[in-house]
């Protein structure tokens, strides 16, 4: 039986999920999307909504139950869906168990009562914790988990990886490093852009704001993922992405600066981790999947300012927030 949709997309109305699913219609695929609008937005999905090739679901994918009877004729799951804050964990220390672990148990298996077999999964550069190795490998070691968000999508690989090799499932497990771009609602841009509409006069910077990070553009993510699922093949297919560079957090806030005209008075909350599981060098080695023929078009800098002005133009993304 051929299925009804070629792709399922969860968390279809996130930053990611959106502009995925954007690209998949635009690309001729017919698209299902999930969604419970925990932190997703309608408006994200206006215009896929205009067209016959998308369908969406609104429902909360921690209900097994509901799940399996939802749970379309599809060729390939892209499970986006979960708690994407890294920062907040120990507030709700049960958050990335429930909506990162055990949703990812739930997509495992509705699938598998419905016989899908194939899932694309985003998992994270923060499984890899503080890494003793930079450029961090895909084979790199992390051995110790340094947040609970980390934890959760290490725990979500290794369900997949045994879905895959006790239900002949195959997938296609990314770990991004932080991913800019248009729709961007969580994250160092829009909190300090948050801050700056606020009280333009100061901005608190959370560490000691030399922190190395690496960045990728949504659109570059979406390429990079698409070219690896077309080109590879194996029963589990894991690659890095990110771009081939880093910036300090120092320099990130001098370009948000100069973009906005602003000179605030900073202040840092010291140390050289912003937060718990913070860490303060991420920088992942791209080679892997770059060896496949992808490589970024926008670098860090482009993609930090296309970031801000998505955000200068829609101000509304923050409105719940504020
Ligand atoms: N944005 C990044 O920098 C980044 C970096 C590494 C990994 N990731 C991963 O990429 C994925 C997408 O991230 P994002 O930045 O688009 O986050 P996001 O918060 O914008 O999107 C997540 C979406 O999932 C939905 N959702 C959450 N729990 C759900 C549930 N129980 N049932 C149904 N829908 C649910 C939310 O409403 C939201 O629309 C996440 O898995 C995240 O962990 C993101």
């Amino acid at each position: 039986m051929s299925p009804n949709f070629d792709f399922l997309v969860t968390g279809c109305a996130g930053f990611i999920g959106s502009n995925f699913v954007d690209r998949l219609v635009n690309d001729g695929f017919k698209v299902c999307g999930i969604d419970n609008l925990s932190t997703g937005k309608l408006e994200f999905l206006k215009t896929a909504m205009t067209n016959k090739n998308f369908y969406f679901i609104q429902a909360d994918l921690f209900d097994l139950e509901n799940l399996k009877k939802i749970f379309p004729k599809v060729d390939i799951v892209v499970h986006l869906a979960a708690n994407a804050d890294v920062r907040f964990g120990t507030s709700h220390p049960k958050k990335d168990l429930e909506q990162n672990t055990l949703v990812t148990f739930n997509i495992l298996e509705a699938m598998r009562s419905s016989g899908v077999k194939k899932i694309i999964f985003s998992s994270t550069g923060s499984v890899y914790g503080e890494s003793p190795v930079i450029p961090t490998p895909e084979n790199g070691p992390f051995p110790i988990q340094t947040s609970l968000y980390g934890a959760s999508k290490v725990a979500c690989e290794g369900l997949i990886s045994s879905y895959c090799e006790g239900f002949g499932f195959q997938s296609w497990i990314f770990r991004f490093v932080s991913i800019l771009g248009e729709r961007y609602t969580h994250g160092h841009i829009f909190d300090f852009y948050r801050q700056l509409m606020l009280h333009p006069k100061q901005l608190s910077i959370l560490g000691n704001g030399k922190q190395r990070k690496s960045y990728l553009y949504v659109q570059d993510c979406l390429d990079g993922i698409l070219n690896a699922l077309d080109k590879t093949n194996e029963k589990v297919n894991i690659f890095n992405l990110g771009f081939d560079g880093y910036v300090e957090v120092n320099d990130s806030i001098g370009f948000i600066l100069k973009e906005l005209n602003l000179q605030p008075k900073l202040n840092y909350s010291g140390g050289d981790k912003g937060w718990i599981g913070d860490n303060p060098f991420i920088f992942l080695d791209t080679k892997k999947i770059q060896a496949l023929g992808w490589k970024p078009k926008i670098d860090i800098k482009e993609g930090i300012i296309k970031t801000l002005n998505y955000l200068k133009k829609n101000e509304w993304v923050f409105e719940e927030r504020l």
